[in-house]
């Protein structure tokens, strides 16, 4: 089943407010590097900083006859932005994460479907190889994962990866060498909204991952959509949970969480403050003490604190990255606006 830019009219006419925020001083700066223009309306779905700074951007839709969606690169220095290869049998890619082998990437992707599923049996891990400032990137594997119809978020840990299985509430464990999937564990905390499984919003649990050291340990942190929580589990080295989920923020906002106003993709900084993507117009920072409350502020978006953002609106932002070297985070934007896709943004803001 192709996706049609109908699937998008979805969205509905709300701009999501921007929820409470904490005040303190405008620290954060603004500038939007680039935009995909409407005739070319890519919506990013997911980045990733590779080593020669450029950014690896993976598309929620691809539209067209073909089955075939390009993998972009955009080089922030030049505002350039190239297909380096395309996944074969995709029509929508997901997470991203660097494998520990040199040049290797892994990339989920599947077949589309309704309710902004892909079609059962259609998801893939791609193991992609894509060099040093090199034009175009080759995939060396296609690992099938079977059974699902959710692979969202993606984190690596070694040649493992782990894949948010956002419909099962559950992480899926694919290992990259052996070429095997399974479903690592499920978690109530994982899952949507019991209370409304039929909503395409209520059954979004577990969305954007990010794997951060701290003190010689691993975490996933995660934000799960429904709930409008963010939370983290530790892993062992090979990727196995150790511990229970752990729950730090439940996100709170004028409006309610629904579709439009939901957490995506997150990074965790130095200081162990999150970073998330907050459709349909936000950067959102969660701040952790040490003594371990939080507290949240707006970055960007409607009443944010970022300066030199004039004229800058995220239109639904989906992703975050960590500049190399700190200081500085790049946001990805599906480019949707009351429905209509108007082309993802690359939007960096210092930290
Ligand atoms: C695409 O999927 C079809 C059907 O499963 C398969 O035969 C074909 O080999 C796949 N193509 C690639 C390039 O993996
Ligand atoms: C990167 O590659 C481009 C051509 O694709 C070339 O013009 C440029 O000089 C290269 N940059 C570096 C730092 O190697
Ligand atoms: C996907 O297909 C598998 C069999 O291949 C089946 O067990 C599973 O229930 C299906 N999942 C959904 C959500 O339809
Ligand atoms: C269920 O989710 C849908 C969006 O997917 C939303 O429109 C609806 O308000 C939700 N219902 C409840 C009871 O939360
Ligand atoms: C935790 O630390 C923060 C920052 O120092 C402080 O504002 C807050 O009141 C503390 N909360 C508790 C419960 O100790
Ligand atoms: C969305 O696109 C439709 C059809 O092209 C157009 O009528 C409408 O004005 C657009 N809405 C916005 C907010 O741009």
């Amino acid at each position: 089943m192709k996706p049609s830019p109908a699937l998008l009219a979805l969205l509905p006419l709300v701009a999501a407010g921007g929820g409470s925020f904490g005040g303190g001083p405008p620290s954060h700066v603004a500038t939007e590097i680039f935009s995909f223009p409407p005739t070319n309306p890519v919506f990013i779905e997911n980045l990733l900083v590779l080593p020669d700074a450029r950014l690896l951007l993976t598309s929620f839709v691809h539209f067209g006859p073909d089955t075939d969606s390009p993998l972009y690169v955009l080089n922030p220095a030049t505002s350039s932005v190239s297909a380096v290869t395309t996944l074969p049998n995709s029509t929508s890619q997901t997470g991203i994460a660097k494998l520990s082998g040199a040049n290797q990437y892994a990339v989920t992707a599947g077949i589309l479907g309704d309710n902004f599923e892909f079609v059962n049996n259609t998801v893939n891990v791609y193991v992609v190889s894509l060099g040093w400032n090199a034009s175009s990137a080759t995939v060396v594997d296609t690992i099938p994962v079977p059974g699902v119809v959710s692979a969202n978020g993606l984190v690596a840990v070694g040649n493992v990866v782990l894949s948010a299985d956002s419909r099962g509430g559950r992480i899926l464990r694919v290992d990259t060498v052996t070429r095997t999937s399974s479903v690592a564990f499920a978690d109530p905390l994982l899952f949507g909204d019991p209370a409304n499984v039929s909503g395409s919003l209520g059954i979004t649990g577990v969305n954007g991952l990010f794997l951060k050291w701290h003190a010689g340990q691993r975490w996933v942190y995660f934000t799960n959509t429904a709930r409008g929580t963010y939370g983290r589990f530790k892993v062992d080295s090979l990727g196995h949970k150790v511990g229970s989920v752990q729950v730090l923020r439940t996100v709170t906002s004028a409006d309610p969480i629904g579709f439009t106003n939901s957490l995506d993709d997150l990074v965790v900084d130095e200081d162990g403050d999150g970073y998330i993507a907050w459709q349909d117009q936000t950067l959102l920072k969660v701040k952790r003490y040490g003594n371990g409350t939080t507290a949240q502020t707006v970055v960007l978006g409607p009443g944010g604190v970022a300066s030199g953002n004039a004229g800058i609106t995220l239109k639904t932002p989906t992703s975050v990255a960590l500049g190399l070297g700190g200081g500085h985070i790049y946001v990805g934007t599906g480019g949707a606006e009351a429905g209509n896709l108007t082309g993802g943004q690359v939007v960096k803001v210092t930290i």
